[in-house]
């Protein structure tokens, strides 16, 4: 069967590979499930794995399929699989366990080992191709009337990860009942922090560099929150007029907005750091201040990186939720479908040259029924 592929290591490697029909017995203990891959959505990460900058081939391999935002449903399960069945519609999480404490209490998103397993990025394969198999404990249940935005789930888990510890950590002050919050970023992480923060009651402003009005503003302010171009007020000046912020939520890949978000949060404060820099910059900063405001503040600033089950259940929660609420909101942020595997080329262009883009997602054909 066809997959979409790159050689790591090897920039502009992106070709379509073959790769062998998956198996359900290919799993140990009866738990394997096969899924038939309806869409997968692509982000930054299959950008810079395809620009050589990290991703691994699997062991026994050269290349490495792509894909880590999945969408499927189940065609057959193993004998001792209770809680899937053929039809399901799921989502398979990305992270497999390595060897530390966290892995082995189901908390791989939270490792401590330096070598990362992690479908479509690292060691294993993704899901950019017909058919996976895995095991039931890493596939989640989508319920169908979230069918036609259930490909946001994985991103959707990283924000849930991300806004649950900062409510674990503020559990430190007893009493904290936030009520503003700043998101920085208005990618697709970036709307769907705004998104969470709004679903659990809080003013949030958006802020990004571009001015609005843009599709990315327009939703937004769907939600009812506040949409600000860095370009316009920066953030020191939006906690000014709009904080005092007792969440931010970075979400840019910025390091300079580390150190702005860490001056414009308030009191008690929490930064949560999501965004993935790469490069090498270095950024002169009012240390003085940063660290007088940290300690006199008593702020936390945490980073959070992918997720676990637990965060993609919660997700499909909170999806749920935005379907009510904010009905046919979350499909506004599918804008660039790519139709089939064999157009991998139009999908890595897209991806790194299309700046009207919010989510672009390839789709491998309708329902399996
Ligand atoms: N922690 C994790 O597990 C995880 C998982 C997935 C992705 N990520 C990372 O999370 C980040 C966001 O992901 P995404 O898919 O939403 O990315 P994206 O589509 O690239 O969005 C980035 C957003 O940040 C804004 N931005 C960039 N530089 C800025 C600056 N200096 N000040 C204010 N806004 C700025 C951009 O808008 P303007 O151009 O208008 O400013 C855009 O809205 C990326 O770094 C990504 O690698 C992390």
């Amino acid at each position: 069967m066809k997959a979409i592929a790159v050689y790591p290591g090897k920039p502009n490697s992106i070709h379509l590979a073959d790769l062998p029909m998956p198996r359900v017995d290919e799993i140990p203990n009866g738990r394997g499930v096969l899924v038939k891959v309806l869409r997968v959505g692509v982000d930054g990460t299959d950008k810079e794995i395809n620009a050589a900058e990290y991703g691994a081939a699997p062991p026994g391999y050269d290349f490495l399929t792509l894909g880590h935002e999945s969408f499927g449903r189940v065609v057959e399960v193993g004998p001792n699989v209770r809680d899937l069945a053929p039809g399901d519609y799921v989502v398979a999480t990305v992270r497999r366990p390595g060897h530390s404490i966290y892995d082995l209490i189901g908390t791989s998103d939270m490792t401590t080992d330096t070598t990362y397993y992690e479908r479509g990025i690292s060691l294993l394969h993704g899901y950019l191709t017909e058919y996976y198999v895995d095991d039931a404990e890493f596939i989640v249940k989508v319920p169908a009337t979230l069918q036609g935005v259930g490909v946001l789930l994985e991103p959707t888990s990283v924000v849930e990860k991300g806004i649950e510890q900062a409510y674990e950590i503020q559990r430190r002050l007893k009493v904290w009942r936030p009520q503003r919050a700043a998101v920085v970023g208005a990618g697709p992480l970036g709307l769907l922090a705004t998104l969470a923060l709004r679903l659990r009651g809080l003013q949030v402003a958006t802020l990004a560099r571009t001015e609005p009005p843009t599709l990315n503003s327009e939703l937004v302010q769907a939600l009812g929150a506040r949409y600000v171009s860095t370009r316009q007020l920066p953030l020191a000046q939006a906690a000014q007029a709009y904080g005092p912020f007792d969440i931010i939520f970075e979400a840019t890949g910025a390091s300079s907005v580390v150190f702005e978000g860490m001056q414009a949060l308030g009191h008690n404060g929490v930064l949560v750091l999501t965004g993935i820099s790469g490069g090498k910059r270095t950024a002169e900063v009012p240390g003085d201040q940063i660290l007088m405001g940290f300690v006199l503040g008593n702020k936390v600033a945490v980073g959070s990186v992918n997720a676990n089950r637990t965060y993609f259940e919660r997700g499909v929660q909170d999806m749920a939720l935005a379907e009510s609420l904010y009905p046919g909101w979350l499909a506004r942020l599918l804008t660039h479908p790519v139709r089939g595997l064999e157009n991998y080329a139009e999908m890595i262009r897209l991806l790194t040259e299309e700046k009207s883009a919010i989510k672009v997602y390839v789709e491998l054909g309708r329902d399996a029924g």
